[in-house]
């Protein structure tokens, strides 16, 4: 087993294509969450890279605001990585080549997304039980842009139907740059711990760079999982919400105090105010304060109280009050 590494000195080790990235501790995507604000967040706070949320592989959803503010850049971001979703490999390297003309320095593909929506349109983790697939949308995109492609997996279908090494080594073959493997088949979902020996296989098995990924919390569970699987870097995606100064602080940098943590706060609603308007903004703001709220030790009640709040005005002095 290779020694561990300091994770702030091993950024020469993570390359997506031309791109190093900062540190090996990379934001998950998360849709409806990990939007350009949260992003930015994350990414000033130390975080090495941080992946777009997932939008829609089919052309015509490429117009609606939802799918324009999925694939805004961050303020900041030096590599714009813009995520798709799709079975129809066409259609997808169509998408994919729209994404590269409006700016994305990565497409990435999702093969993971276990949700109803998703897969009953033989997308995300259905995909999974059709390699040959996947290979397909892999080539086809790849062929269909010139930024690199990098794939987002889950270990299999089920735990019987583990067939992760047999994926990573299609897509690597069709192209990837790199891969991210979710420590849980798709029929796990969210539940159970995530299960990492599978991840180190793929990793033993690849030569593109291997993203570990699935209940990585701490400095010392990424210290952990790196050295037990040899992979490259950790994606963190829950942990970091009302957190986004986690993935920095999983790579070296010290926690915010409690001072900076509120101002972070703060910040994030004005931008997230600014990014919707007032109505969606208003809606888009509950989630993130209940995990705020969470990690700053509050309990449920202050969040339900927050969550009843419907003017700007009325959540920042509930804040206000809540930080003096
Ligand atoms: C609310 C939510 C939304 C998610 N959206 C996406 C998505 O758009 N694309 C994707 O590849 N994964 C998505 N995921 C999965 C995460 O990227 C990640 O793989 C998963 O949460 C496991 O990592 P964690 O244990 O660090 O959270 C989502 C997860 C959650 C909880």
């Amino acid at each position: 087993m290779r020694a561990f590494p300091n994770l702030e000195q091993c950024s020469t080790l993570l390359r997506i294509g031309p791109h190093l990235l900062a540190n090996p501790v990379l934001l998950a995507p998360m849709a409806g969450l990990t939007d350009a604000a949260f992003r930015k967040i994350a990414l000033d706070f130390g975080a090495g890279y941080a992946v777009c949320e997932m939008v829609n592989g089919k052309s015509d959803l490429w117009l609606t605001d939802k799918s324009r503010l999925r694939r805004q850049r961050a303020e900041g971001e030096r590599v714009n990585a813009r995520q798709i979703a799709g079975g129809d490999p066409s259609i997808m390297a169509e998408v994919a080549r729209r994404l590269e003309s409006d700016g994305a320095d990565v497409i990435d593909i999702n093969f993971g997304c276990p949700v109803k929506k998703v897969c009953r349109k033989a997308a995300g983790s259905a995909l999974m039980r059709q390699p040959e697939l996947i290979g397909r949308i892999v080539d086809a995109v790849v062929n269909g842009v010139s930024v690199p492609v990098t794939v987002k997996m889950r270990t299999g279908w089920a735990p019987d139907e583990r067939n992760a090494v047999e994926v990573a080594l299609i897509a690597e073959q069709a192209g990837a740059r790199a891969l991210v493997v979710h420590g849980r088949t798709r029929a796990c979902r969210f539940t159970g711990d995530a299960e990492y020996a599978t991840v180190a296989e793929v990793k033993r098995q690849l030569q593109i760079p291997v993203i570990a990924n699935g209940d990585i919390d701490t400095r010392a569970k990424a210290r952990w999982v790196m050295d037990t699987t040899g992979v490259d870097g950790v994606m963190i995606g829950r942990a970091a919400l009302g957190a986004p100064w986690l993935p920095g602080c999983v790579a070296g940098r010290p926690e915010p105090n409690l001072r900076t943590k509120w101002g972070t706060v703060f910040n994030h609603l004005e931008s997230i105010y600014t990014l919707y308007g007032i109505d969606q903004g208003v809606k888009i703001a509950r989630k993130h304060v209940r995990a705020y709220l969470v990690n700053l030790g509050f309990t449920g009640a202050e969040a339900r109280l927050f969550n009843q709040l419907t003017r700007i005005k009325e959540q920042q002095a509930y804040l206000g009050h809540l930080a003096a």
